[in-house]
């Protein structure tokens, strides 16, 4: 036995309890794995020895040291190396139930002989990619095929794995309008309620997109099985349709090319923005990005937006497209629209939840 883990770690432990009991994000089994995790952190044993060797720089609570550990656990069983415990994980075919059956033993003792390969897991910062996010993404880009009736230039800050650059392959039903190939392998039908957001558009998948690229200070390569493992990796066990819209975008990733540039938001966007671009609409977008970025490169991303977008013009529209936390974080996600030539504010198109479900209009 070692000691007990400090009580920065054990903070960080405790406030992920709390959070995986969340109605919206709810995971039995992570809340059973915490338990066991906190109690085997209090008596000194595999998982304190783990979580002992915190990653130099990884604040416990900000950097979301329980879920970076929790994901390197669910990586192993994800590839197969800890069979054990690959029972209690419906992500590898297993089940739990609270209250039928105890995966502790077999957590444990995986921690146990995986201990260096955890402790490496754990550099790694959480990063998921919400393809679900594309259901209130879908309704910016189809008011821009609108306004404009030309293709877009897609460009993404925090773009992750980029799958959301790839809204297109997708299909979307609202109301009375819907978006997309009806035999596309995901689709958004059930995501919006009344008032209904308007999905019609004057240009369909085929000729919806003219380009699209992304960046991120850390990306992952959705065509690769590392990515593929990663990526899933951070998505809660037992969160079914989570996997499942994941694995269909994962697949469906890999026909369609988009390029992600390792770089950070404002350098990206200075370069990127710099010319305006003729017969496109040049749409800068991000989701769920704008809270990480700090105030210094916020400030240098919305001065090179703004810039591009004194520089628009009729012949080359520009937009600025973002899903983010709105006044009370809270309750939910809005997605917000500024065009240029001459838009005015960011104006308010819908609300959305954060995994895009539901999307109405504001
Ligand atoms: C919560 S994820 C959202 C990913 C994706 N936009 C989505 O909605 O699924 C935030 C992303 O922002 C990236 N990020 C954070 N700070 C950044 C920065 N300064 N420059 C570029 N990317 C950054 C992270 O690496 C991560 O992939």
């Amino acid at each position: 036995m070692t000691a007990p883990v400090d009580e920065r770690v054990m903070a960080a432990l405790l406030f992920q309890r709390e959070a995986v009991d969340h109605a919206s994000l709810s995971s039995p089994l992570y809340r059973a794995l915490l338990d066991v995790a906190i109690a085997d952190s209090e008596a000194g044993g595999p998982c304190a020895r783990v979580l002992a060797r915190t990653p130099d720089g990884v604040d416990p609570i900000p950097d979301a040291l329980a879920l970076r550990f929790l994901g390197a656990v669910h990586h192993l069983v994800l590839a197969g190396r800890a069979p054990d415990l690959a029972r209690w994980f419906p992500t590898a075919g297993g089940a739990f139930e609270p209250g039928a059956g105890d995966p502790g033993p077999d957590f444990r003792a995986a921690v146990e002989a995986h201990h260096e390969e955890l402790v490496a897991g754990m550099a790694r910062g959480v990063q998921t990619n919400e393809v679900g996010r594309c259901a209130p993404l879908a309704v910016g880009f189809t008011e821009l095929l609108r306004r404009f009736e030309r293709p877009l230039a897609l460009l993404e800050i925090g773009s992750s794995a980029g799958l959301n650059l790839r809204w297109d392959r997708w299909r979307y039903e609202s109301a009375d309008t819907s978006w997309g190939d009806p035999d596309a392998p995901l689709s958004f039908t059930s995501n919006y309620r009344s008032p209904w957001p308007d999905l019609s558009a004057p240009l369909g998948p085929d000729d919806a997109v003219a380009s699209r690229r992304g960046s991120d200070r850390a990306p992952i390569d959705a065509t690769t099985e590392d990515g593929r493992l990663a990526l899933t990796s951070f998505v809660w066990p037992d969160q079914p349709e989570r996997h499942q819209r994941l694995a269909a975008a994962l697949d469906a990733a890999v026909a369609v090319p988009a390029m992600i540039d390792q770089r950070d938001a404002a350098e990206w966007c200075e370069a990127e923005l710099a010319e305006p671009v003729a017969r496109v609409t040049t749409v800068l977008f991000h989701s769920i990005v704008w809270q990480y970025l700090g105030s210094a490169t916020r400030h240098r991303v919305k001065a090179a937006i703004e810039a591009a977008g004194a520089r628009a013009s009729a012949a080359a529209p520009m937009a600025w497209l973002r899903l983010e936390p709105g006044a009370d974080p809270n309750a939910a996600a809005e997605l917000r629209l500024r065009t240029w030539p001459g838009g005015p504010e960011l104006e308010l198109l819908t609300y959305s939840g954060y995994h895009g479900h539901p999307v109405w209009r504001a």
